[in-house]
């Protein structure tokens, strides 16, 4: 029988892993001790840059299954065919908080798939709510800075959080969703899923849509109370990442059906606002939920550092089929992950096996830090070339589309961050209203300044007057004359 030996990471079996080699019993300890010098300098190395946001997170892995044709909307592969399998790996995050957080703050939850398509990876890098705090790229260094630690005292800052949404109106919306019962998920598995931007689908024919995804929880919306979720935050900071494993070491797999809302590329010039501003949803009425599909998350991951830490999603994974919109907060995007997962994983994070796609990869990129496979051997490592390289497929480029316009520094048109809002309080029971009203108290009672209180105030009122007047009692203060 081969012995189980203990090697270095060199591969030579190892003598003695509990003593340091030292003079005498004593010491000092010898620097020859190489295994020993290896050790800890490879320990000193375990850590990689945690995500500057949705560092917090959970994974595991399923598979998407299609139950709609749709091949008239998009000629995306893993789309092709009813009853159609296609592996995936899923993603599940806190944002504001570090690695170590509490799981059941009030926060958004990352929503971040990948589909190992024979056309190459898909990534759809969603939230759990269908909407976002702001509508361009530009914004969110410094609204992510206002969600993260003072400079000085290292404490989260609600000064900052409400001085940065009283001067960001267009943040009412994800605001108000977020300060309601939504905003505490009782389980990984008990919420929504969103794109939460525009896409676009092209089929065969090279005709294509505008669409917005949805991803619906089999398991039933749960939600946890702010005093619940407090409680479970001292007493299990993990809680959403172990139900989330047990669940599915158990064979409760949790499932989600996949829906998208479609308008046609025309109605985009014409809709009552811009359909590309990320801080609107586009009513089901106009634009009504078809069924696509249904992912299931069926496999933990083996190693939580290779699988879930390692994992890089990016909205511009595309596939053939699937292109990007305007949206100005998309467009921006575009450019941060991968520049992010280049950064805190490396030039080659997708040749790790869990980015890497699952057909082959043909391309003439070449070398790089930790570059550990066979970088292309000796085949042809330009292009054009006379040696039978890979090529392009013209038809495969992303599908056309007319621009017009002024190059400028500019906002959407369309400047109506009331409706939307007012709409999503008065559609509440009269118990949800007062949780959401008392959830907006909460927050902003520590706030200093009345000046940024009023200012919020102000934009409830917009909203729904009795929503900014019950919020201005709960705070003692009064609505400004100014906003009525
Ligand atoms: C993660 C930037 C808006 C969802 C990240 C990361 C960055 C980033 C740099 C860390 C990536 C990594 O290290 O792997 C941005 C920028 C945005 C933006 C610049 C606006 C312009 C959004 C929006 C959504 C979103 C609108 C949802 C609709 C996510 C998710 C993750 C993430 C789910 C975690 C992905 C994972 O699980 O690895 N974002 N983000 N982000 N972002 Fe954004």
């Amino acid at each position: 029988m081969t012995k189980n030996n203990l090697t270095t990471s060199w591969g030579a079996p190892v003598g003695d892993n509990q003593n340091s080699m030292t003079a005498g019993s004593r010491g000092p300890t010898l620097i020859q001790d190489v295994h020993l010098l290896e050790k800890l300098a490879h320990f000193n190395r375990e850590r990689i840059p945690e995500r500057v946001v949705h560092a917090k997170g959970a994974g595991a892995h399923g598979y998407f299954e299609v139950t709609n044709d749709v091949t008239k909307y998009t000629k995306a592969a893993f789309l092709s065919e009813v009853g159609k399998r296609t592996p995936m790996f899923a993603r599940f995050s806190t944002v504001a908080g570090e690695a170590g957080s509490a799981d059941t703050v009030r926060d958004p939850r990352g929503f971040a798939l990948k589909f190992y398509t024979e056309e190459g990876n898909y990534d759809l890098v969603g939230n759990n709510t269908p909407i976002f705090f702001i509508r361009d790229a530009i914004k969110f260094p410094d609204f992510i800075h206002t969600q993260k630690r003072h400079p000085q005292t290292h404490l989260k800052n609600p000064n900052a959080v409400w001085d940065f949404w009283s001067l960001s109106p267009e943040s009412l919306h994800q605001v108000t969703y977020l300060m309601g019962d939504r905003g505490i998920p009782a389980t990984l598995r008990h919420m929504h899923g969103f794109g939460s931007h525009t896409f676009k689908w092209t089929n065969a024919e090279g005709d294509g849509v505008w669409i917005k995804y949805h991803f619906k929880t089999e398991q039933g919306i749960k939600n946890l109370t702010q005093e619940v979720a407090d409680k479970i935050a001292g007493e299990n900071p993990d809680y959403h990442t172990e139900d989330l494993f047990n669940a599915i070491e158990n064979g409760d797999f949790p499932a989600w059906k996949m829906y998208v809302q479609i308008m046609p590329l025309e109605d985009a010039n014409t809709y009552r606002f811009d359909p590309f501003d990320v801080t609107k949803t586009w009513s089901q009425k106009d634009y009504p939920l078809i069924e696509v599909g249904r992912m299931v998350l069926d496999r933990n991951p083996e190693n939580y550092f290779a699988e879930v830490e390692q994992a890089t999603f990016s909205p511009g994974t595309l596939v053939p089929g699937v292109d990007v919109s305007p949206d100005k907060m998309l467009q921006g995007r575009l450019f941060a992950y991968h520049d992010a997962h280049r950064y805190r994983v490396g030039a080659n994070h997708q040749a790790l096996p869990i980015n890497r796609a699952r057909n082959e990869v043909k391309n003439y990129q070449r070398d790089g830090a930790m570059r550990f496979d066979d970088n292309g051997g000796s085949s042809v490592y330009y292009e054009p070339n006379s040696y039978g390289g890979p090529t392009e497929s013209p038809e495969n480029k992303q599908a056309a589309y007319p621009v017009s316009g002024v190059a400028d520094s500019v906002a959407y048109d369309h400047n109506d961050h009331y409706t939307q809002p007012g709409d999503l309080y008065r559609l509440q029971s009269e118990e949800e209203r007062e949780r959401l009203v008392q959830t907006f108290v909460n927050a902003m009672k520590p706030v200093e300044k009345d000046e940024i209180k009023l200012r919020q105030i102000g934009h409830l009122y917009k909203a729904d007057p009795e929503f900014g007047t019950r919020v201005a009692e709960g705070l003692g203060l009064q609505v400004p004359e100014e906003v009525k």
